[in-house]
């Protein structure tokens, strides 16, 4: 009998999406309602060609397209396959057993789980209203706190708070505690990133972004951060070299050279989410106010919420339970294609008015 490590054995895993079968539409994983822009697949075609080879493990031509975009030192940038990558790696290298990874109690929940990955505690702070509460993060810091984690606009309440509050938040938290502030949907949200970019010159905080969500390139799996130095040096050692694949590095690229294709694509978006959120408000619901590519629709009770979910999937349209998030009254919907938005909204109107609750046929 071949054993795992028993800290492995008691691990649960992540808590994936339902999956998606074929024919229905997911709603599910804030992934764009876009392909990422025409030039990504020009260059993934060139890229193709040179894919004998192994990835270039200093992201250089990636490097240099992100630290134009957003006005930073490419040398002070690291990229991951996907955030998700350089989450875990940060948090194993700077919190282990004993040691508390703090957040918002509903902060992204991945973070729970890279923290159990890393034998860490996972310890939340309460938020109000779907917000994140300075106030109380401040107050749930311990002697054993290493490293608060804030995402902002925040996943799965869409909310964000000022970034001048997060500036006010670092100056007032210890020095020896790892600020990593997750902006995963940083281009939604619209404040200036700047200031949040200045606190890493600190040298304790990180912020990191992704290609997954505006720039529609879920699937290539890039993510990058702004790290001080000492932290990067860390980090390092435990992402693998050659993470990012070639192909993705050169769609990542063309993706950000296309500034305009993205912030077409978040307006749109946002659009839609208005008009979505604007819908659900008239049902009576009242989903927090959404700074990312998706919505929050708290439910009177759990149950509703369940049925609602059941009656969307019977309706082909798959949204993301929030169970797993101690959030069983509530669904996230990611905005997608309009009249998939149209439809979430007609099939939570039927479930409201108190038909079909129990089954299918609102097809
Ligand atoms: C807040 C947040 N951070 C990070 C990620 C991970 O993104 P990726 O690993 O695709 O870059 C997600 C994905 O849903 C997210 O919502």
């Amino acid at each position: 009998m071949i054993r795992p490590l028993p800290s492995v054995a008691a691990l649960s895993p992540y808590p994936m999406a339902d999956p998606a079968p074929p024919g229905s539409i997911a709603l599910s994983q804030n992934e764009s309602a876009f392909p990422p822009s025409p030039a990504v697949a020009e260059a993934l075609r060139r890229a193709a060609e040179g894919a004998e080879l192994y990835p270039d493990t200093d992201w250089t031509a990636l490097r240099a397209a992100l630290g134009a975009a957003h006005g930073l030192d490419p040398a002070r940038l690291l990229c991951g396959a996907g955030s998700m990558e350089l989450i875990g790696a940060l948090i194993r290298a700077f919190a282990g057993p004993d040691d508390e990874v703090l957040a918002p109690a509903q902060g992204y929940i991945f973070v729970a789980t890279a923290a159990a990955q890393a034998g860490a505690r996972y310890v939340t702070a309460p938020e109000r209203d779907f917000r994140v509460d300075i106030a109380a993060l401040l107050a749930a810091v311990t002697p054993a706190t290493r490293i608060v984690f804030l995402c902002n606009p925040g996943n799965p309440t869409g909310t964000a708070i000022a970034n001048a509050e997060i500036v006010g938040f670092r100056e007032r938290l210890a020095g020896d505690v790892l600020l990593v502030i997750d902006q995963a949907y940083g281009e939604f949200d619209g404040q200036d990133a700047a200031p949040l970019f200045r606190l890493v010159e600190r040298g304790d905080t990180v912020v990191i972004r992704t290609l997954s969500k505006a720039y529609g390139l879920a699937g290539a799996r890039v993510g990058w951060g702004l790290f001080p130095p000492e932290i990067a040096e860390e980090v390092r050692k435990l992402i693998s070299p050659g993470n990012v694949a070639a192909t993705s590095q050169a769609m990542a690229v063309a993706a950000l050279a296309d500034q305009a294709y993205m912030r077409r694509t978040v307006a749109v978006t946002a659009a839609r989410r208005g008009r979505f959120a604007a819908g659900l408000r008239a049902l009576g619901l009242t989903p927090p106010e959404s700074r990312t590519n998706f919505v929050l629709i708290p439910f009177a009770d759990p149950e509703t919420a369940a049925a609602a979910d059941r009656a969307l999937k019977a309706a082909g349209l798959i949204l993301r339970s929030m169970r797993g998030y101690g959030l069983g009254h509530c669904l996230r919907a990611t905005i997608g294609p309009e009249p998939a938005m149209e439809r979430t909204l007609a099939v939570i109107a039927e479930v409201l008015r108190g038909r079909n609750v129990d089954g299918p046929g609102v097809r």
